[in-house]
C-alpha cells in the first residue's frame, strides 16, 4: 500500500523551496530527494520569506546541476547575484558539464554574468544596427522580411542576454519612422520568356552557403512553398521546398548549427538550422520552409524518414516553457506520468497507441456497416442494473436514484425488433475496487445485438468480427502496430499484411464449455487464488489463473456455457441443461477474457422468476420486460472492451495506457 502523503514534509517544500502544491506532492514521494533539496536550501540560507525568483532558480540548480559540486558552485553564483535569468541558469549548467569550471572569466563570459540590458541599450543598439543601411535598403528588407533583421540582431554579443520580446518590440516601434519618408518602389515589369523555353527551375536558397531568416510573423513564412504534412516528407524529392508546422520533439542546439526533430501529428522529420539561432525549448511550435534533402543517418525510427530539412525560412509560432524539460523525467512515477498525461500523449509512444485506437473503432464500424448493422446510442444515464449492483456507480439525479450505464445491452435488445441488428460504441462504467492492469471504471464498450440467431449464429458472428477487425487495422496501421509490439511480426514481413502477425487469429477459435475448463485447470495444476486449492465446479476462474489456461492453450478461446449461478440474470439457458447458460467469453492469451457475451431470456414468464431469484424490481425493466410481451425473438448479442483487446494488439502494460484520460480507482483528473 501507498505511504500516507507527509502533509509537513509537503508544507515544507512549499514553504521554502517555492514548489507548486502538485510539485511539492510529487517530491515529498522521494523522501531522500525532499531532504537533500532542504538540506540544500538551508544551507543557502533560504526561509520562506527569500525571493521567489532566487528559489526558482536554485530549485533548477538542484535539478540539473551535473553533480554536488558543480550544483553548489551555481548557487553561489545566484546568490552573490551573478546568475539572474533561467536563461543564464541553463547557460551555467551547460558551462558547467565537465566540473567546476576554473577559468572563472571564461565561466562569466558563457553565461552573460554582469550583462544587464536595459530597454535604452536595446533602443541605441537597433538604432546603430538600423544606421548601417540607407532608409531605401531598410525599406525593402523590412518589406521582404522583418524577421530576417530581427535575427540579425539576435547575432549581436550585447543583444544576447536581451529579452528578445522587447528587442522584437521595439524594432517595430523604430523601423516605421525611419522608412515612412521612403516612396514605394514600383517592380519592373519582368521580360516575357522564351517563347517554347523550358520554365526555369525555382531557385531556392542553398542553406550549406546562406544561412536561414527568421519571420517575425509565422504567417509569412510559407511564399509559395506546398503545405506539407511530415508524412508526405518521405516521397518528396531531393531538393523541393515544403512548408511545414509542427512541434519542437528533440531539440540539439550547437554553436553553429541546431537539429531539431520535428513532430507534427502525422510523422516525425529531422531539420537542420545551419548558423546559431536563437534557443528555444522542446514543444515550441514552429512554421519552417525548408528545402528536403536525403540523409540516411536521419532515419531514427520507424516513424522518421531518411531525409532532413534545411530550413530556409522560419518563425515561432508559439514559445514553449523552460520548465517543460522537468515535467517528466526518467525517474517520474507511474503516477507523475498519468498527472501529465496530456505531455505524455504528445510522446510517440502514447500518441501511436492512440492512432491505433482511433484506427480500430473505424474498423469496427466498417465491419457492423458491411454486416448491415445499424449504430445507435442508447442513455447512459439509467436506472436499472445490467451486470450486477456491486459495481453501480450510483448518482442523485434531480432526486432519484440513477446510475451510470454498466453496459448498453438492454437498450440494444429493445433496438432490434424496431431498426434491425444494431451495434453501440460508447462508454460504459463500472465502481470496480480494483487497480488491476484490467480493470478501468470508465471504459469503451462496443456492443452488438442480433435478432433470430442461434447461440452458434452468436458465436461465429464474435469469430467474424474480431478476425475481421484485425486483418482492417493491421491493412491500416500494422506499420504503428509494428512500431509498438515489434516481437509480433513474423521477421522480414511486410506490417500491413495481415498474414505478417503471429498474432493473427484464425476461425474457428478453441472452444472450451465451462465446466471443461475447470477440468483442464486441474489437470494442470492451475489452481484457485481465492482459495489455494483446485477449483470446484461452480467457482470464478479469476484473472491469474484464466491467463495461465489461455497461455496453456496458446490461442484465443470462447469459454462456454457458464452454470448460470455464475452469469447476470438476463442469459438465456442451454438447451437441455437448465443449469447452465448459452453464455460466451472471448479469452486471449495475455490480457484474459475481452468480450463477455450472451443469448437472452426471451420468454416473459422465465425473465420474471429471474428477477425474483436476484432480488431485482421488475417493474424497473417495464420496457425491457415489454420485448417479451409483443412478439418475443430468440436474440443475443456481445461486449467487447476495446481496451483491453488494445492492451493484447499491443502488448501495453495496463488498460490504462490504452486511454486518453484513464478513469480508474482513486483517479479522475486529468
Ligand atoms: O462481460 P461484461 O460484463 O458483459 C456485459 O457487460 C454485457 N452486458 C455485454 C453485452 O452482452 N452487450 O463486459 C463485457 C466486456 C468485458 O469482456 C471486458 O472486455 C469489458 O467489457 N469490461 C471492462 N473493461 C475494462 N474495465 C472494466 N472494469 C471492464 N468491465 C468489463
Amino acid at each position: 500500500m501507498a505511504a500516507a502523503p507527509d502533509a509537513a514534509l509537503i508544507a515544507k517544500l512549499k514553504d521554502i523551496v517555492g514548489l507548486d502544491d502538485k510539485n511539492a506532492k510529487d517530491l515529498s514521494t522521494k523522501a531522500d530527494r525532499a531532504t537533500a533539496a532542504l538540506d540544500f536550501f538551508a544551507a543557502q540560507g533560504i526561509t520562506s520569506t527569500s525571493d521567489r525568483g532566487v528559489k526558482v532558480l536554485l530549485f533548477s540548480a538542484f535539478t540539473k546541476a551535473k553533480d554536488n559540486a558543480t550544483r553548489d558552485f551555481i548557487a553561489l553564483n545566484v546568490a552573490n547575484g551573478k546568475l539572474k535569468s533561467t536563461q543564464q541558469l541553463d547557460a551555467a549548467v551547460r558551462a558547467t558539464e565537465k566540473g567546476v569550471p576554473t577559468d572563472l572569466a571564461a565561466f562569466e563570459k558563457a553565461c552573460g554574468v554582469g550583462i544587464v540590458v536595459t530597454d535604452t541599450q536595446i533602443a541605441a543598439h537597433i538604432r546603430t544596427e538600423l544606421a548601417k543601411q540607407t532608409p531605401a535598403s531598410l525599406k525593402a528588407a523590412w518589406v521582404k522580411n522583418p524577421g530576417q533583421i530581427l535575427g540579425q540582431l539576435k547575432k549581436i554579443e550585447d543583444l544576447k542576454w536581451a529579452d528578445f520580446t522587447v528587442v522584437k518590440a521595439k524594432l517595430d516601434e523604430l523601423v516605421p519612422p525611419i522608412i515612412a519618408a521612403v516612396p514605394d518602389e514600383v517592380p519592373a515589369a519582368a521580360p516575357a520568356p522564351p517563347t517554347g523555353a523550358a520554365a526555369a527551375p525555382p531557385k531556392h536558397a542553398d542553406p550549406s552557403d546562406s544561412n536561414w531568416a527568421m519571420a517575425a510573423d509565422f504567417r509569412t513564412v510559407q511564399k509559395g512553398a506546398k503545405k506539407t504534412k511530415l508524412s508526405e516528407i518521405a516521397a518528396t524529392p531531393e531538393g523541393t521546398e515544403v512548408f511545414v508546422q509542427g512541434w519542437a520533439h528533440r531539440v540539439r542546439h550547437q554553436a553553429r548549427i541546431s537539429f531539431v526533430v520535428l513532430r507534427d501529428v502525422t510523422g516525425f522529420v529531422q531539420v537542420v538550422f545551419a548558423g546559431a539561432i536563437p534557443p528555444f525549448h522542446r514543444e515550441t511550435s514552429l512554421a519552417i520552409r525548408a528545402v528536403v534533402k536525403n540523409e540516411p543517418k536521419a532515419a531514427a525510427s520507424a516513424l522518421q524518414p531518411p531525409k532532413e530539412l534545411h530550413v530556409v525560412e522560419w518563425a515561432m509560432i508559439g514559445p514553449s516553457d523552460g520548465d517543460i524539460e522537468n515535467i517528466i523525467t526518467a525517474e517520474s512515477s507511474p503516477d507523475k506520468l498519468l498527472d501529465q498525461r496530456h505531455i505524455v500523449l504528445r510522446g510517440d509512444r502514447a500518441a501511436s497507441v492512440m492512432k491505433v485506437r482511433s484506427a480500430l473503432l473505424r474498423c469496427f464500424r466498417e465491419h457492423f456497416w458491411k454486416k448491415e448493422m445499424e449504430e445507435v446510442a442508447p442513455p447512459t444515464l439509467v436506472q436499472t442494473q445490467c451486470e450486477g449492483g456491486s459495481t453501480l456507480f450510483k448518482m442523485d439525479y434531480y432526486g432519484e436514484e440513477a446510475y451510470l450505464t454498466q453496459s448498453s445491452q438492454l437498450y440494444l435488445e429493445t433496438a432490434i425488433t424496431s431498426i434491425g441488428d444494431v451495434f453501440c460504441i460508447l462508454p460504459s462504467y463500472r465502481a470496480e475496487r480494483s487497480k488491476t492492469k484490467r480493470h478501468l471504471s470508465e471504459f469503451t464498450h462496443v456492443e452488438a445485438e442480433y435478432a433470430n440467431i442461434t447461440y452458434e449464429d452468436l458465436l461465429a458472428n464474435i469469430e467474424d468480427m474480431i478476425v475481421d477487425v484485425f486483418e482492417n487495422v493491421v491493412r491500416r496501421v500494422g506499420d504503428l502496430i509494428h512500431h509498438l509490439n515489434p516481437d509480433q511480426l513474423i521477421p522480414g514481413k511486410n506490417p500491413k499484411d495481415p498474414s505478417a502477425w503471429k498474432f493473427m487469429p484464425t476461425k474457428p477459435f478453441y472452444r472450451l464449455p465451462y465446466a471443461e475448463a475447470i477440468k483442464l485447470c486441474n489437470a494442470n495444476n492451475i489452481v484457485n487464488t481465492d482459495t489455494g486449492k483446485p477449483f470446484e465446479y461452480g467457482e470464478d476462474i479469476s484473472d491469474k489463473p484464466e491467463r495461465e489456461m489461455v497461455a496453456l492453450i496458446g490461442r484465443p478461446v470462447l469459454m462456454m456455457q457458464f452454470p448460470a449461478s455464475m452469469k447476470s440474470f438476463y442469459m438465456g439457458r442451454s438447451e437441455g441443461d437448465n443449469t447452465l447458460t448459452d453464455s460466451v467469453d472471448v479469452l486471449m492469451p495475455g490480457v484474459g477474457e475481452i468480450v463477455g457475451g450472451s443469448m437472452r431470456m426471451w420468454d416473459y414468464a422465465q425473465l420474471m422468476s429471474a428477477y425474483a431469484r436476484e432480488g431485482l424490481d421488475p417493474s424497473k425493466y417495464y420496457w425491457y420486460n415489454e420485448q417479451r410481451k409483443y412478439g418475443s425473438v430468440p436474440h443475443g448479442g456481445f461486449g467487447l472492451g476495446l481496451e483491453r483487446l488494445l492492451v493484447w494488439m499491443l502488448n501495453l502494460d495496463s488498460v490504462k495506457d490504452a486511454c486518453l484520460f484513464p478513469r480508474y480507482m482513486g483517479r479522475c483528473q486529468p
